[in-house]
C-alpha cells in the first residue's frame, strides 16, 4: 500500500502564489525517494502537505490509505516525521534532551519509556554528550542532527527531510547520508527527501521525482531519471559530476557506457571493465 499518496493536488498561498499544480505522487513503504528541483520548484510546499501543515486547494493527500483531515492530524504527525529545511524553524527548547523529550511527552510517554526513547534517538543521531547543550549554541550540522533525533525519537513510519545535506561540510554531508541509509536499511523507516544536491541522489534514493514550477516533470528510478539528461538540464538541474565526466569521455570516443555511471563506485566498475577488455584485445 502507498504510505503517502497525493492525487491531483494543487496548492495556492494566501497571497495568490500558485506553488503546486496537479501533483500525483506516491511513496511506498520502505522506499527511499528523492524530490529533486531547483530553488522555488515547490519542494518545501509539497512536503508541508505530507503531514497536514498545509492543506491542498484541490485534490487529496492520504497517509496509510486515509485522507488527511483534522481528526486524523495527530496520528499523521506521528506517522510522518518532518525534518525542516532550516533547523532553526524546528528547534525551540533550552536543552537537546528537552527538545527530544517534547515530542515524546506529546505522544503521552512518561518516565522510563520516555527516557529510553530519548536516549535511543540521541545515540542513533550520534548526539551522546550533547544532552545538556542548548540547541541554539550548536553548529548548523549539529542542529540538523538534533532536529533529526527529535523526529526519530517518535519512531515515525516515514521520515520526510527537506534538504538534509544543505549547508553541511563534505564530511557532515557524507555522515548524514550514511546515517539516513542506516535508518532506512536497519530500522525499515521510509525516506523522502527534497534536494538540489544531485550528487547525493544516487547515494540516498531508489526513486526520484523531478519538480519545476510547482509541477512534477519526470519520475522513475535514479538511473531512468538521470538518463533523461536534456530534461534534467531543461529544469535548471545538472547530472551528478561523475556522470558528466562519463558523458564527456563518451562524447570524445574514449569510453562507452551501457548505462551512465552516477557514483564513483559505478564509474570505477565500468572503467575497470573497459581497461580489462582493452588489455585482452591488445594481447
Ligand atoms: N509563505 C509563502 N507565501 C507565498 N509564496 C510562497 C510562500 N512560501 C513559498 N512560496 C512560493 O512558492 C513557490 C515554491 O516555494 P518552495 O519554498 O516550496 O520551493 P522549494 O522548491 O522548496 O525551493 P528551495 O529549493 O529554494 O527551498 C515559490 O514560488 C515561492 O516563492
Ligand atoms: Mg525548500
Amino acid at each position: 500500500m502507498d504510505l503517502i499518496k497525493l492525487t491531483n493536488v494543487s496548492f495556492v498561498y494566501p497571497d495568490s502564489t500558485r506553488a503546486l499544480t496537479d501533483i500525483n505522487l506516491s511513496i511506498r513503504t520502505g522506499e527511499r525517494v528523492a524530490v529533486l528541483g531547483a530553488n522555488g520548484a515547490g519542494k518545501s510546499t509539497l512536503f508541508q502537505l505530507f503531514n497536514g501543515l498545509l492543506q491542498p486547494a484541490q485534490g487529496s493527500v492520504s497517509v496509510n490509505g486515509r485522507v488527511v483531515e483534522k481528526s486524523y492530524l495527530k496520528e499523521v504527525r506521528r506517522l510522518v516525521g518532518m525534518v525542516f529545511q532550516d533547523p532553526d524553524d524546528q528547534l525551540f527548547s533550552s536543552t537537546v534532551r528537552q527538545e527530544i523529550a517534547y515530542g515524546l511527552i506529546n505522544l503521552g510517554l512518561t518516565g522510563d519509556r520516555m527516557e529510553q526513547a530519548a536516549s535511543w534517538a540521541l545515540q542513533v543521531a550520534g548526539l551522546e554528550g550533547f544532552e545538556n547543550r542548548s540547541p541554539f549554541n550548536l553548529s548548523g550540522g549539529e542542529k540538523k542532527r538534533v532536529a533529526l533525533a527529535s523526529v526519530l525519537a517518535m519512531q515515525p513510519e516515514v521520515l520526510v527531510l527537506d534538504e538534509p545535506t544543505a549547508a553541511l561540510d563534505p564530511i557532515g554531508a557524507a555522515k548524514i547520508i550514511k546515517l539516513l541509509n542506516c535508518i532506512n536499511g536497519e530500522l525499515g523507516i521510509t525516506l523522502v527527501f527534497a534536494t538540489h544536491d544531485v550528487d547525493a541522489v544516487p547515494l540516498l534514493a531508489d526513486r526520484v521525482y523531478v519538480m519545476d514550477k510547482g509541477e512534477i516533470k519526470l519520475s522513475g528510478s535514479v538511473t531512468e531519471v538521470f538518463a533523461r539528461k536534456d530534461v534534467i538540464r531543461a529544469h535548471n538541474l545538472r547530472l551528478p559530476r561523475i556522470a558528466h565526466l562519463a558523458e564527456l569521455l563518451e562524447r570524445e570516443g574514449q569510453c562507452r557506457f551501457v548505462s551512465l555511471p552516477l557514483t564513483i563506485g559505478q564509474a570505477r566498475k565500468a572503467l575497470m571493465e573497459q581497461i580489462a577488455k582493452k588489455g585482452i584485445n591488445t594481447k
